[in-house]
């Protein structure tokens, strides 16, 4: 879209916004410099934009300024150049804050222990760019959240403070809502190739958000308001969320039924080239979207005396899989002729997805605590991302020190239980050690193995 363009849309002039953008001029703000923040900013600056990071980590802040990356998916590459060109910098505090063009949200969005949404985060940053209000000033949030966020909370909060100022809302300053898709550990979908979705409060807010996005993303699909990109997001979000709990349910009727491999089942409904997309079983959800996304918008729909039933439905049978895969581990102990208390089980994976680092909500989190809760007191886990893993019980956290993989580590064991399939897990040597293998996520599938040994969720063994 052309400058031009961008003008007639929305009917307003906002040259000068549109015009430092276009010129790469504009000064880029990024609040929340974690999975989300931290690679869009070193995109950014890639780009040639002066790009500031703010995060209330000042830990962070530091090893950032010192030219220390923290995320996975920034290439240590990508880093150093914008470290090294000064492109790129980080602060605890908005000093200068007043300088800069566009501002994104990038905070958490966690729910509270009823699993209500909590906005703090994201209130806290928007009272942050409120200080800082002037014209000319674009704000996109991206942390996911329920309809209506962007107008009903961040809103309110800059504009009683730009009001003051005389400036008015998709004419002096713009407001939207763009989603973030990024898939950590994915190295064939990144910031730069993935279609973002963009919806301004304004159509020339959208016009705007919509132009600065371009400068570091390849596809831009306009939607109508913020509350449609909201709502969008939790869509997607939900959509895996059921179907992995219809996997789920399907694999847990085959270990009833016998016979039947739910993996064997997806792979051959994977054929269908048209209405089909393959989802996998697994030991429960894990990170930061999927578990708690949907509640987001149970929450919002209670408020209208709307039930969202899949959205309960598919958090429970979800939910179950930690539980499930616990009572496993107990049968593969007693067909040892060991007691719980003196087994020794080791863990493969505690990250919550393969190839990522990431252990918020992993499903481990819970199935450790289980097996602790049932009297397992010899536990150990190794996973090449994760050095040491803390987990929560009844009487207290516990940390564990992660092990390094070994072929004696592995026969030590009784009971050896994936539960996350990285690609750096040695699986031939592991099916050769092992005694008993409970495997959560078929990844013994492709290495040749003894059947007697491997207890595969949804195999119809489990
Ligand atoms: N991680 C993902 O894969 C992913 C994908 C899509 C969407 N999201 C959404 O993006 C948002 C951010 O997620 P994340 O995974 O990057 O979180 P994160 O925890 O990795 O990073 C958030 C950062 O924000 C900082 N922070 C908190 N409050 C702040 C404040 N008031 N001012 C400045 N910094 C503040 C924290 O210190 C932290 O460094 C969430 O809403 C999440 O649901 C995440």
């Amino acid at each position: 879209m052309s400058t031009a363009e961008t003008m007639s849309r929305g009917g307003i002039p906002q040259k000068s916004i549109a015009s430092r953008i276009e010129s790469k001029t504009a000064k880029i703000g990024i609040i929340g410099l974690g999975y989300v923040g931290l690679p869009l900013a070193v995109e950014y600056a890639r780009q040639g934009f002066q790009t500031v990071g703010y995060d209330v980590s000042a830990e962070r802040v530091l090893r950032l300024n010192a030219g220390k990356n923290y995320i996975d998916d920034v290439p240590e590459e990508h880093f150093k150049e914008v470290h090294q060109s000064g492109l790129f910098s980080a602060q605890d505090d908005y000093e200068g804050a007043g300088d800069i063009d566009v501002f994104y949200i990038c905070v958490p969005t966690p729910v509270t222990e009823h699993k209500d949404p909590d906005t703090t985060y994201i209130r806290s940053a928007a009272e942050s760019i409120a200080a800082h209000i002037r014209e000319g000033q674009l704000v996109i949030l991206k942390s996911t959240t329920y309809p209506d966020t962007t107008e009903g909370i961040v809103q309110p909060i800059i504009e009683a403070a730009a009001r003051k100022k005389g400036l008015v809302l998709g004419k002096d300053w713009f407001l939207a809502f763009s989603p973030e898709r990024i898939d950590p550990g994915n190295k064939q979908f990144t910031t730069a190739n993935t279609p973002v979705v963009v919806g301004g409060v304004t159509p020339a807010c959208t016009d705007v958000a919509c132009l600065a996005v371009e400068q570091v993303v390849s596809i831009v699909h306009r939607v109508s308001s913020p509350k449609v990109a909201e709502m969008e997001k939790l869509l997607e979000n939900i959509f895996r969320s059921v179907n992995i709990a219809l996997v789920n349910e399907l694999a847990r009727l085959c270990d009833r039924m016998g016979g039947i491999s739910m993996w064997e089942v997806v792979e051959a409904a994977a054929t269908k080239p048209f209405g089909f997309m393959p989802f996998y079983p697994g030991p429960g959800l894990g990170g930061h979207c999927i578990p708690i996304d949907p509640y987001y918008l149970s929450w919002l729909a209670r408020r209208y005396d709307f039930e969202t039933s899949f959205i309960t439905l598919s958090a429970r049978t979800n939910e179950e899989m930690p539980f499930y895969v616990v009572d496993a581990v107990v049968r593969a102990v007693a067909s040892q002729g060991v007691k719980v208390s003196n087994a020794k089980v080791l863990v493969l994976g505690v990250a919550f997805k393969r190839d990522v680092d990431d252990t918020r909500h992993s499903p481990a989190e819970k199935i450790l605590s289980l097996m602790t809760e049932a009297g397992f007191e010899n536990l150990t886990y190794s996973d090449p991302h994760v050095a040491s893993f803390t987990f929560g019980t009844r009487t207290g956290e516990v940390t564990l020190e992660g092990v390094e993989l070994s072929s004696a580590v592995v026969a030590a064991a009784d009971v050896v239980v994936l539960l996350t399939d990285h690609s750096a897990f040695p699986y031939s040597m592991i099916a050769d050690k092992a005694r008993l293998i409970v495997d959560t996520r078929n990844a013994f599938g492709g290495v040749p193995h003894d059947r007697e040994k491997i207890m595969l969720l949804g195999g119809g063994d489990f």
